[in-house]
């Protein structure tokens, strides 16, 4: 039964009906959210997590009270060695660019119930049966919450106690749509930080939008932006990425085209801002962090170039981003 009848209307979001992408999926609000989940669900006493990664992940262990060790990745973002684990302990893998779905089957194979993928970057990424994975829609889509989690069926357990996200906060998003970017990128630091790991439900609000988002559509522009990069700039690229997508599981698809050239540790990210070009660093806490081994989670952080490829952009997009790094580069164009 509605609450209030009559008046003006609310803003209209005309929710797609269906099961929606995710249908099998838990929706809570972050991936955060999902990660805590996992935590209250399973018995964990331990968990392995890449050093290559930002601090949110961490939270929620930090926050329960889980401890965690951190592990090296090898130069194909694989681990050096695979832990042995014992009981309660849960191996957490990132799912690198969208890009290492077959990889994250292999772990499967290797760990089952006690791998969590972390497919923040993978946002189409459907779950792996035996295993546990989440992700983060706002990384992929102009929403303001929303992070699918999918786990083995007898344990996954359910939403039902959690409150729904209704602390959102959407006027960003649209500062952004009406071309104010200084104030939208103002607005969206000071709302990411307002986000915690306790689990709320995903907002009506992402919810609706996400219904109607055209999944195809944004998959096949994601791998086309991709193709592209990878060939006017693949050959400046010492990253080993996959040439060709279609290659690879369907699910593949990438969040950005991850430039790894020499000399890219000496771009002043500063020069893309210049450009309205945004070019990330992932991630900036791998710095902060008091170890001294990781030497290439340091590398990878200083010098790789996350390039954007989502479903906003285009060719002429992609040579715009192309040129400048040819040109920060000190290289030619071929
Ligand atoms: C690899 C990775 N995992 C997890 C998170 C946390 O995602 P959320 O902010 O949706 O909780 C992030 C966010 O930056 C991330 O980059």
């Amino acid at each position: 039964m509605k609450q209030y009848i009559g008046g003006f209307l609310e803003l209209e979001l005309f929710p797609q009906p269906g099961p929606g992408y995710h249908a099998a999926a838990l929706g809570l609000h972050n991936a955060r959210a999902c990660v805590s989940h996992v935590i209250a669900q399973t018995a964990m006493r331990r968990a392995w997590v890449p050093y290559y990664t930002c601090n949110a992940l961490l939270e929620p262990f930090e926050v329960d009270g889980v401890p965690y060790q951190f592990y090296a990745l090898d130069a194909q973002l694989e681990l050096f060695s695979l832990p042995v684990l014992a009981e309660g302990e849960y191996l957490v893998y990132v799912n690198y660019f969208g890009l290492k779905n077959a990889y994250v089957r292999q772990l499967l194979a290797a760990y089952g119930g006690q791998l969590i993928v972390d497919d923040t970057q993978a946002y189409f990424a459907q779950g792996y049966g035996a295993g546990w994975s989440f992700n983060s829609a706002r990384k992929s889509f102009g929403v303001p919450d929303g992070g699918y989690l999918y786990g083995p069926a007898d344990i996954l357990g359910t939403d039902s106690s959690y409150p729904l996200n209704t602390t959102y906060n959407a006027t960003y998003l649209i500062d952004r749509l009406r071309g104010a970017q200084q104030k939208s990128y103002a607005g969206f630091i000071a709302y990411e930080q307002t986000l915690g790991s306790a689990p709320l439900r995903i907002s009506e609000f992402s919810a609706a939008l996400l219904s109607q988002v055209d999944y195809a559509a944004a998959r096949a522009a994601r791998r086309a932006n991709y193709a592209y990069y990878h060939a006017r700039l693949g050959h400046l690229n010492t990253l080993a990425v996959p040439a060709d997508l279609m290659a690879l599981p369907a699910d593949t698809v990438p969040f950005c085209y991850p430039l790894l050239a020499t000399g890219g540790e000496d771009i002043d990210r500063q020069e893309f801002f210049k450009k309205n070009l945004f070019i990330p660093t992932l991630w900036p806490d791998v710095l902060t962090r008091q170890f001294t081994a990781f030497d290439w989670e340091h590398h990878l952080t200083k010098a790789l170039l996350p390039l954007p490829l989502d479903h906003r952009y285009g060719p002429t997009d992609l040579e715009r981003v192309v040129q400048v790094v040819l040109e920060l580069l000190g290289e030619e164009d071929l």
